[in-house]
């Protein structure tokens, strides 16, 4: 049984929120074409859909913002950022950004080249549209444990070093302009990755001569799973094994959004000077000058003060058990998750759940919005109608292996008494779940398909108060 201390913090101030009652729900979730992106906040009661830039900032990172210099060049809130940022990441060189997917561009436009290959154990879809974009091909190298929900691994964000040799002894070292890894692995259930694996990725890069990048957005919540889990490091603060982890890498990418605590933010952090100057024109001409990046002077302020206070135990044991106890109370109504939880959100297996759905009706969609129905909850379906593609060669679809539903959970937003009201309107849910019908997409565009995408209920007897002729449909 996982300790779940109580959250670190009081409330003093408060942003309320409202269930609508049902034929509300009914009317908004029709409106948006099934798709949950299209509601609007206040038609959400618990709102799980991410963890990025939704988090509750401190009385510390607000009075801080009232420091901030908006200086267009040299403002002193970028010197306080760092002054953070050389102690806890300890790259010579960094550029604030107003995102991580920014940072990414910007790594992507200045080292990757048409046919180029990256390694990670696994890329989350920005840095992968990234890479693309540039021409590359992003290769995800996890170990094979990663694929399996229901297994137990302490670190199933580790890549496999052996795929990896193989690999780049395949492609060739001089067609890998850099490796990555990102921690956690958001893409894969928000698995850890262990400091021994770190090092093992970090010397067969150094050995083929390749520059090693972190995706660094959940930095914290990976460093104190080592600390629980790792052997040897039990006794070492976060920050302290943050260092090492660090240490064993060329440069990072972050989206300040998750483990910097605050609603905007990122930057890109290396130690190579000519890869900055060729990083820094990038900034000029995409995001702003380099003592800014993309952001305000109050902004970097918020930052530097996030990042410290992310490190700090009692806040990181704190996030680990709420995480922990959802997965939980899920678990005792015999809800299929991926085990273990990671840190920021509890994978729920929607095909597991709703085995009467097939891959092309979109399970993790049916419980999404089933879930929302049902309580005015919002989840995302990370599955089939995210990720099926058509093979380039048959042209035939080819559908996610494992369909999933995240419950991600904001930094500091919810309580303990909000997670069991989830549970509840999961058990449910669960309840009827073999009434829960399937979906058709109406519209969708090529790509990113699963945020505009407009859908429609197949079984609709099971369904009477639905019908189709009122969704709104987006012309293509
Ligand atoms: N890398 C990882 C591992 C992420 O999870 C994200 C964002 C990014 C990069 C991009 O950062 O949004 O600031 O541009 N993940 C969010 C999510 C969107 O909901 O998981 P960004």
């Amino acid at each position: 049984m996982v300790y779940h201390p109580p959250e670190p913090f009081r409330i003093k101030m408060v942003e309320p929120i409202k269930l609508l009652d049902r034929d509300a729900r009914e009317a908004a979730i029709r409106r948006s074409g099934y798709n949950l992106f299209g509601l609007r906040s206040e038609e959400i009661f618990i709102d799980l859909f991410t963890d990025s830039g939704t988090s509750a900032m401190s009385q510390a990172q607000w009075s801080a913002m009232f420091e901030g210099d908006e200086a267009y060049a040299g403002a002193s809130s970028y010197f306080r950022l760092a002054e953070v940022i050389e102690d806890i990441f300890g790259f010579t060189y960094f550029l604030p950004t107003h995102q991580g997917r920014a940072a990414e561009n910007i790594l992507s436009t200045c080292l990757v080249k048409s046919g180029q290959y990256v390694p990670s154990n696994m890329h989350f879809d920005t840095t992968y549209a990234n890479i693309r974009s540039r021409g590359g091909h992003p290769t995800n190298l996890i170990i094979d444990e990663a694929h399996h929900p229901a297994l137990y691994h302490p670190f199933k964000g580790n890549m496999d070093i052996q795929k990896l040799r193989d690999f780049i002894k395949k492609v060739g070292p001089e067609q890998i302009p850099f490796g990555m890894i990102t921690v956690t692995n958001n893409a894969g259930g928000g698995q850890p990755v262990s400091l021994e694996n770190l090092r093992a990725v970090s010397e067969t890069y150094k050995e083929f001569g390749i520059p090693f990048f972190i995706d660094a957005c959940r930095f914290a919540e990976n460093a104190y799973f080592i600390k629980l889990r790792e052997p040897g490091y039990a006794d070492k603060s976060p920050l302290e094994i943050s260092r090492e982890m660090f240490a064993l890498a060329d440069g990072m990418t972050i989206s300040a959004k998750k483990d910097g605590i605050v609603n905007i933010g990122g930057f890109i952090a290396m130690n190579d000077e000519i890869v900055f100057e060729q990083a820094r024109n990038e900034l000029l001409v995409r995001e702003g000058f380099p003592t800014y990046g993309g952001l305000a002077g109050r902004d970097l302020d918020a930052m530097a003060v996030g990042f410290r206070e992310v490190l700090q135990e009692e806040y990181l044991a704190y996030r680990l058990g709420q995480t922990a106890y959802l997965a939980e109370r899920l678990q005792e109504l015999g809800i299929p998750i991926v085990e273990p939880p990671g840190a920021h959100a509890v994978y729920v297996d929607a095909g597991k759940l709703l085995p009467h759905i097939p891959h092309k009706q979109f399970p993790g969609q049916s419980l999404s919005v089933e879930l929302y129905l049902e309580g005015g909850i919002r989840t995302v379906e990370i599955g089939s109608l995210g990720f099926a593609h058509p093979d380039p060669d048959t042209g035939q679809m080819v559908y996610s292996q494992l369909e999933l539903v995240r419950l991600a959970l904001p930094r500091r937003v919810y309580t303990q008494s909000h997670l069991d009201y989830v549970a509840e309107t999961f058990a449910k849910t669960a309840a009827r779940c073999d009434r829960i019908p399937g979906y058709q997409i109406l519209y969708a565009p090529q790509l990113m398909r699963q945020f505009t995408a407009q859908l429609e209920p197949i079984l609709l007897d099971t369904y009477p108060s639905i019908k189709s002729s009122e969704i709104s449909v987006i012309p293509v």
